[in-house]
């Protein structure tokens, strides 16, 4: 930590819930994949904002679209209409192939939350006891922190404490078709609820075919698919939605993170099955929809989809794959990279499980913001618009921030 950030630093430790234990670096402003910090320094950004930054920093077609709204409107509740979330929810609806509706609200927890909400009204709507509506998640999944996304959320370490939990979840094992099958024996399930690629739990691809299986046990036994594609969405895999990969048509999809590209919004898309099942007062919020967000979102969306951007998304994956597979045949670092698109994860080898935090702070030190996905895997999340030249830079700092790292026996920070 710069003596300069001390004081900056210290208001966390003395007013913020501690909830908390950030990089100890102060970030003042970026531009494309590149972020300074109070000091001056530069940091190639590998982790934007947790998949949320996807057109780097300061997008010159974003800061007209919010500036633009900012003069005209900021807020107007969902007493009111106004064009930018009339707008967004039309061409969500448009480039999904599957939505009707939408629900605009302001994060991915909210989004679940929705999601959960809806497919419980559903399953009520057909005359199904409290007792059949069960939602079925999977082991390493992430899905918010509230109390019923942390429910949903198949991790103990988000839940520990937090008892008593909302009943009505299944967690199964990811990728296992013989647990997908029993987790329908009781008759009793309502949704499945899976991230088409797991981000929180250590960057695991749904295996091929897996989604196909879980959309198939679904049909058969009168259950939704809900998909998360709130981290892995909005072009992070290569195509707009992650689940085109997978050949499957969800009835509810949920996004928010890049979405927005830094301005918190979150969605909630349903399909033609539950479109209509939730009615005036069933649900709302007082954010969802700003027009600011929702402005800023329209943007996004646009540019996400473009075949400009996804085209960049699989030039730089094969790049950022091939220059981790050539620093992991030098230093051995890794047991396998695993991902999709530009969301990609290193798992660390047995020597240095446990280190993944100890590895970002001399990433950082080197001038690269990396993310981790629990203490064994590095997460690469950079920009999706991030340039030759920007990858090349950060991979070359990267190499000489894991060989310093080898170099200290203790994994300590240098
Ligand atoms: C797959 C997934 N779902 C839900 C969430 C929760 O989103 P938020 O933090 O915006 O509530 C996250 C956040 O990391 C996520 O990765």
């Amino acid at each position: 930590m710069s003596p300069q950030d001390a004081p900056l630093i210290d208001l966390a430790r003395r007013y913020w819930l501690p909830v908390y234990r950030p990089r100890e670096l102060v970030l003042d402003h970026g531009v494309g994949a590149r972020l300074w910090d109070t000091q001056g320094r530069d940091y190639l950004d590998f982790g934007a904002g947790i998949a949320v930054n996807s057109l780097g920093h300061q997008d010159p077609d974003l800061l007209a679209a919010l500036t633009a709204q900012a003069h005209k409107l900021w807020h107007s509740s969902n007493v009111f209409y106004t064009e930018p979330p009339l707008k967004l929810a039309r061409e969500l609806v448009e480039v999904s192939g599957f939505a009707e509706r939408v629900f605009l609200c302001n994060s991915g927890a909210e989004a679940n939350e929705a999601a959960i909400k809806l497919v419980r009204r559903w399953a009520a709507a057909q005359g199904r006891d409290a007792g059949r509506r069960t939602i079925v998640t999977f082991r390493g999944s992430f899905h918010g922190r509230t109390l019923a996304t942390v429910t949903a959320t198949a991790q103990p370490k988000y839940q520990e404490g937090y008892e008593p939990l909302p009943g009505g979840f299944r967690y199964i094992e990811f990728n296992d078709v013989e647990a997908l099958q029993m987790a329908f024996a009781h008759d009793d399930v309502a949704a499945v609820m899976v991230e088409p690629v797991q981000g929180e739990g250590g960057v695991r691809p749904a295996a091929p075919g897996f989604l196909k299986q879980v959309r198939e046990q679904c049909d058969r036994h009168g259950a939704l698919l809900v998909l998360d594609e709130i981290q892995c969405g909005m072009g992070r895999t290569g195509t707009l939605f992650a689940h085109v990969q997978d050949d499957v048509a969800p009835d509810i999809v949920t996004l928010a993170k890049a979405l927005g590209a830094g301005f918190p919004i979150g969605a909630m898309l349903a399909g033609p099955k539950v479109a209509q099942t939730m009615q005036v007062g069933a649900h709302g919020s007082t954010f969802g929809g700003n027009p600011l967000a929702a402005a800023v979102a329209r943007v996004a969306l646009a540019k996400l989809g473009s075949p400009a951007v996804l085209l960049n998304v699989e030039r730089q994956a094969n790049e950022l794959r091939a220059s981790l597979a050539a620093i992991d045949a030098d230093l051995g670092l890794f047991d396998e990279v695993r991902g999709r698109g530009l969301m990609l994860g290193a798992a660390l080898a047995a020597p240095h499980r446990g280190k993944a935090g100890a590895i970002l702070d001399v990433a950082a030190a080197h001038g690269v913001l990396l993310l981790q996905a629990g203490p064994d895997v590095l997460r690469l999340l950079p920009p999706l618009t991030i340039t030759d030249e920007e990858l090349a830079e950060g991979l070359q700092r990267l190499r000489a921030a894991f060989t310093d790292f080898l170099a200290t026996p203790a994994g300590d920070t240098p």
